[in-house]
């Protein structure tokens, strides 16, 4: 997509409360006039404008080079924003509100006349979500209006946990980054479709359907998308991807590994491995890393190795495939769009 208006985008620090004051008034600042702004959230950063502006939310699509098919989800600070956003609110989301909002869980519903098209890809139903982190928050009711936020990546890409990444791909396309260092959960939060009557998980998150299911009973998982429900972009078979090749695989012992990179063709000096259980030595694979063998750990840690082994120039980024259980689902699913 054509830049039409190139930035100097200023990176705002706000690790004091001075700092974070200043951080939070600028940003409001600059989405009362309509402009975007890079955010950090509890999951992970998003690129933010008032959800009630049709231009400003235009912005987002252009910064990004996202297709205008893709819905936006928007961020409320409290149930009352939230509530304004949609035409009915079930006694499921008030359920589900009052157990995991502020946090990770998105919730799809019926729209309210408020919010325009262009955030809803044209469809009849909007995502909204009280995200958790303090910043985003502050920003929210210093602008009186909820935000609608994707995550601050091109298109496609992986998602950024750190104000770098969001710099490292929207450099001179956004006027504002304010950083509010790493992201505590890493991956996108859970998106549950509960605007028809059968509720159904459009993305996988660390609110598990295990930890839904007391509240939603039965749920239908997302991956055969029915004709009933609007399919969710974000649950295309490719997203969320590195530059390099990703690729899955299994080894017990350092010699197992070697003899996978040999027989696939993968340059060894120019692979980048991400481990969890078997570490190769150094020496002969390019970069090896270290990942927690604990899901939230995993999800907190996955992102930033990901534009690490980008940043160092990685051919293929080799990851030790996690194990199946459900705790893992949501990272199984970002890897396996991630994989080439
Ligand atoms: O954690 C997150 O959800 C982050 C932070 C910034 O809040 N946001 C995020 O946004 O990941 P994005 O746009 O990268 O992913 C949102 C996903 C997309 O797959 C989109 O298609 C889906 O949610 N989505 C949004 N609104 C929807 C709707 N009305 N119906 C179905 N899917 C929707
Ligand atoms: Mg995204």
């Amino acid at each position: 997509m054509e830049l039409t208006e190139p930035y100097k985008t200023e990176v705002l620090p706000a690790h004091t409360l001075e700092l974070l004051e200043a951080a939070v008034t600028k940003a409001a600042r600059v989405l009362r006039h309509g402009d975007i702004v890079a955010l950090p959230t509890e999951t992970v950063y998003g690129l933010a404008a008032n959800a009630f502006d049709p231009n400003a939310v235009s912005a987002i699509f252009q910064a990004k080079g996202r297709p205008s098919n893709n819905p936006i989800i928007v961020h409320v600070a409290d149930l009352e924003m939230a509530r304004k956003c949609v035409s009915d609110w079930p006694l499921l989301a008030q359920r589900l509100a009052d157990t995991f909002w502020p946090g990770p869980l998105t919730l799809v519903l019926r729209r309210s006349a408020l919010i325009p098209d262009v955030v809803t890809a044209g469809g009849d139903t909007v995502g909204i979500r009280w995200p958790a982190h303090p910043i985003m928050q502050a920003v929210i009711r210093a602008c009186g209006f909820p935000l609608a936020a994707p995550s601050a990546n091109l298109s496609n890409r992986v998602s950024p946990t750190k104000a770098s990444h969001v710099l490292k791909h929207l450099s001179g396309r956004i006027p504002l980054i304010i950083d509010g260092g790493s992201c505590q959960v890493g991956i996108e939060s859970t998106v549950l479709d509960l605007s028809h009557p059968a509720p159904r998980l459009l993305r996988p998150g660390i609110i598990t359907a295990a930890a839904l299911r007391p509240y939603t009973g039965a749920l239908d998982a997302a991956d055969e998308p029915s004709p009933t429900h609007l399919k969710s972009p974000g649950l295309l078979p490719k997203h969320y991807s590195p530059r390099a090749r990703l690729v899955l695989w299994q080894w017990s012992d350092e010699a197992g590994l070697l003899a996978q990179v040999a027989s696939a063709g993968v340059s060894p000096t120019r692979a980048a491995v991400v481990a969890h259980t078997n570490i190769p030595g150094q020496g002969v694979i390019g970069r090896v890393s270290i990942v927690p063998r604990d899901p939230e750990a995993y999800a907190r840690a996955l992102y930033a190795e990901l534009h690490a082994c980008d940043e160092w120039g990685a051919e293929t980024i080799i990851l030790e495939q996690p194990p199946s259980t459900p705790e893992w689902q949501a990272i199984l699913d970002r890897l396996r769009r991630a994989k080439s």
